[in-house]
């Protein structure tokens, strides 16, 4: 398939096992380069605050920040599926969620949103998809709720904590999501949680059986200041420009060699 423009297509692409690819973008070169490597979505993830901004967690994004990059990832990609991150406490409640949702949309131009948590955004989900915007889940671990996890860890290793994402991802998908991220969750849990529904799922830490995968992009060259997490790949190394990274990426997601058990947790 071509790169997919919309939702429907990407649904299509999990119906027919065909692996989706996304990394995160934050400005218009990159986003370019991504798509002409072949990425399927770009995430302009708020994970521009740690590896664009230095700080040392999601939480300090704010809307402006999100409107700004994504505002330059549309111009480097214009007909790209674009996701955009709501910020911390821009989604507390469903009336904020909405007022702050479409602002994103209407400025940022990107396709959809993507909101961090389980069962208590259902209201906030329903009142989006029900007005016209997409959004993508984001389960396991949830880097805005980072204090309350006490720190970047798998998440569902335990069957209680297993059975809770697991029926989080059902009640959100009943919501509207049309995708839905897990990040670090044991492999096995993200392919119950995959076969279970109907919607694709992206992992980032979750193994090879996700139905597609996410990087954040300076993690993936190599570029991120300090540790990168385990479960990334630097695809720069052996290769000689950033397209030829981004397209390394897309055909190891695609064959389906990335995640690796290195590269994934049991
Ligand atoms: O902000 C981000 O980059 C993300 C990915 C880790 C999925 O949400």
């Amino acid at each position: 398939m071509t790169t997919p423009r919309n939702l429907t297509q990407l649904q299509l692409m999990k119906e027919k096992g065909e692996k989706i690819t996304c990394v995160t973008a934050y400005d218009a070169s990159f986003a370019a380069q991504a798509v002409a490597a072949g990425v399927n979505i770009l995430l302009v993830g708020d994970s521009l605050g740690m590896v664009v901004q230095g700080q040392d967690s999601t939480l300090p994004v704010t809307l402006d920040d999100m409107i700004y990059h994504s505002k330059m990832v549309r111009r480097g990609a214009p007909n790209a599926l674009i996701m955009m991150d709501l910020p911390f406490m821009t989604y507390a409640t469903p009336e904020t969620t909405l007022k702050n949702a479409g602002k994103l949309m209407r400025e940022g131009m990107g396709t959809m949103v993507k909101v961090e948590g389980g069962e208590w955004l259902l209201p906030s989900i329903q009142m989006l998809t029900e007005r016209g915007i997409p959004v993508c889940g984001h389960l396991g671990l949830t880097p805005q709720s980072v204090h309350q996890l006490g720190g970047y860890r798998v998440q569902g290793r335990s069957e209680i904590d297993a059975q809770r994402i697991l029926n989080d991802a059902l009640a959100l998908e009943k919501a509207g999501v049309s995708l839905l991220v897990l990040e670090c969750v044991p492999s096995d849990l993200a392919k119950r949680i995959t076969n279970a529904l109907k919607i694709p799922t992206i992992g980032i830490g979750a193994g090879v059986d996700c139905d597609g995968q996410v990087l954040v992009l300076y993690d993936m060259l190599g570029i991120t200041m300090g540790k990168t997490p385990s479960f990334s790949k630097n695809f720069l190394i052996g290769q000689d420009s950033i397209k030829s990274a981004l397209q390394n990426f897309v055909e190891t997601v695609k064959n389906k060699t990335f995640p690796d058990l290195e590269h994934s947790f049991n």
